[in-house]
């Protein structure tokens, strides 16, 4: 940790538009003077953008509107001059053709509003699944001081006596309605007990795990992830989150101080023992291309490896979100993974201070949630990067997720060459399918979908659930929703659409992983496999115009986090010419 405070007080970007006495600074103050702010408030204070993906249509971060009101109230209590932004907001149970195919247009355009506007610093509003990478990467390519405040996770679902998760037992009753152990009439009625508050989802899902990422990488103050959104203690962290990106502009305190390669492998430790999304690979793999550090698939799988899983939270575990907070949530991780030397403890965070200074007090209140390291979930949590002909440049899967007995496996491919595909056939009695199989889906990675949607956790066959089977291996250029769970193989890369393996694989030939070897394996001679490839041409649709168009062109593969090659790299804050 090697950060120095800038002096203070010294010039700021907002002054480039509101300070003096041009025609440009006239028009610039008299203008949001139409909002009824004094005078003295364009006197160089530090401006605050309050960066807001609050959206009727993003359900799970349907509050932030009134959550922004305390961050205002810390800004304005620090003596910092807030303005609220709505930005890009990707919701991920409603966009089509997927959220993930918005996460680069949204990063793209908080990019912009934060350059071309009048912002010292900025709070980063985020929650549901996509916003939290997409504003992260904005931040990181500007390098303006930001801070991260995540919505927080809904409370528990209950339904019948028992403590239900989002998107974990939706997948849950889904699979349980075709075997015939769950009835319609049942799902309906489950339906709004799942998400019975405001809220992100309350499991270990993808945006519980990024607003973890976001603390375990310093970007927010610490205790953030857990707090519920529906908790007095959220709104007090809006409140302080607010007054302490005032003191960050003051002391230029930027992204690229806190977004170290010691903090990203902090980040992917804290992953492994929290047993959180494989989402986070590619995210985390995209905001470290914005800022410049070569973060790559082998060290997700370097340093995760051999570090026990401790949350006990769904899907890998048992508990929500909630009861993560009650046991002191992420700070007690944090304060475990030091303890066992596996933390960065200086690595710098948006406080001014050590990670580990955050941390080494607090206690654990819940055993059972947050497990000692000799009653872990699993012995080894972190996401393994597997590799061979059929994944030259990798995929990953979530072992906590997965089941044990299928680390090792041997079967017969059964491919479905796209979703529509699969949809058409999985219910068929007919197919020719059982649970030594290997589901194989293609064309559902970034370009292919487009977009990389979460679909890699394909259902099972009904013929197979019936038989009380609940698990096969599943192949895929997909993601995979940060609830679901599985032994499933996600992000192959090359994908199918850009003429990786995958898209040559048959149904009937023979498909081997063997996790602990970290091999994937498609069980053809390399003579075959190049005659395959040669003879390929893709089938996937593409775009002829709009930004699905841009996003086919330029994506990037998952294995480098799928971000568009033209948007890699810290492009700074500089202040453009004025347009007068
Ligand atoms: Fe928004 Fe899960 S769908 S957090």
């Amino acid at each position: 940790m090697t950060f120095k405070p800038a002096p203070w007080p010294r010039k700021l970007r907002s002054q480039h538009w509101y300070g003096g006495t041009s025609r440009d600074a006239i028009y610039h103050r008299g203008w949001l003077k139409n909002q009824g702010h004094p005078d003295d408030l364009f006197d160089g204070r530090p401006v605050i953008g309050i960066l807001n993906t609050w959206s009727e249509l993003t359900p799970c971060n349907g509050h932030l509107d009134e959550l922004a009101r305390k961050v205002k109230a810390g800004i304005w209590e620090a003596g910092g001059f807030p303005l609220e932004v709505p930005v890009f907001s990707a919701s991920e149970n409603t966009f089509r053709p997927t959220a993930m195919m918005f996460r680069n247009l949204a990063a793209m355009s908080v990019e912009e509003a934060m350059r071309g506007q009048p912002i010292d610093g900025a709070v980063l509003m985020v929650g549901c699944d996509k916003t939290t990478p997409s504003l992260m990467m904005a931040a990181a390519s500007t390098d303006i001081p930001s801070i991260v405040v995540s919505g927080g996770p809904m409370l528990n679902g209950w339904w019948r006596g028992k403590a239900v998760g989002a998107g974990t037992h939706l997948w849950q009753f889904s699979e349980a309605v075709k075997a015939g152990e769950m009835t319609q009439d049942d799902f309906l009625e489950a339906e709004a007990a799942v998400t019975r508050s405001a809220g992100s989802c309350n499991t270990m899902g993808t945006a519980s795990t990024m607003a973890s990422m976001a603390e375990a990488l310093g970007m927010a103050l610490s205790g953030n992830a857990a707090i519920p959104a529906v908790d007095a203690r959220r709104r007090v962290m809006a409140q302080l989150t607010g007054r302490r990106i005032v003191q960050m502009v003051k002391d230029d305190l930027k992204p690229s101080d806190v977004l170290t390669r010691q903090a990203f492998e902090n980040a992917i430790r804290t992953n492994a023992a929290i047993g959180g999304s494989t989402n986070a690979v590619i995210h985390l793999l995209a905001i470290a291309g914005r800022v410049g550090i070569d973060l790559t698939l082998d060290d997700w799988d370097r340093c995760g490896r051999d570090i026990p899983m401790i949350v006990n939270l769904q899907p890998s575990g048992h508990y929500l979100m909630e009861e993560f907070f009650y046991a002191g949530g992420l700070p007690v991780v944090l304060k475990r993974l030091g303890e066992a030397g596996l933390l960065h403890k200086d690595a710098l965070t948006v406080s001014g201070g050590a990670i580990w200074d955050d941390v080494k007090d607090v206690r654990n209140w819940n055993e059972e949630v947050i497990r000692p390291a000799d009653k872990a979930l699993t012995r080894s949590g972190g996401i393994v990067v597997l590799k061979g002909n059929l994944a030259p440049r990798g995929a990953v899967l979530k072992p906590s997720a997965a089941s044990p007995h299928l680390m090792k496996h041997r079967g017969r491919a059964v491919v479905f060459e796209d979703i529509d595909d699969y949809k058409a056939r999985i219910e068929d009695e007919a197919l020719d399918i059982d649970e030594t199989c290997v589901m194989v889906l293609k064309n559902c990675g970034p370009k292919g979908y487009p977009g990389m949607s979460e679909v890699g956790n394909m259902g099972l066959p009904p013929k197979v659930l019936r038989k009380g089977i609940t698990d096969m291996v599943r192949i895929s250029d997909a993601r995979m929703s940060g609830t679901a769970y599985g032994t499933v193989v996600l992000h192959t890369s090359p994908e199918a659409a850009a003429g990786g393996p995958l898209a040559v694989v048959r149904t009937g030939d023979v498909i081997e992983i063997d996790v602990e070897a970290r091999r994937l394996h498609l069980d053809i001679s390399d003579t075959e496999l190049a005659e395959r490839l040669a003879a390929w041409t893709p089938t996937h649709e593409m775009a002829g115009s709009g930004y699905a168009w841009l996003h086919q062109q330029h994506v990037e593969g998952a294995d480098t986090g799928a971000d568009l090659d033209f948007l890699r790299g810290k492009r700074g804050r500089a202040v453009g010419r004025d347009s007068h």
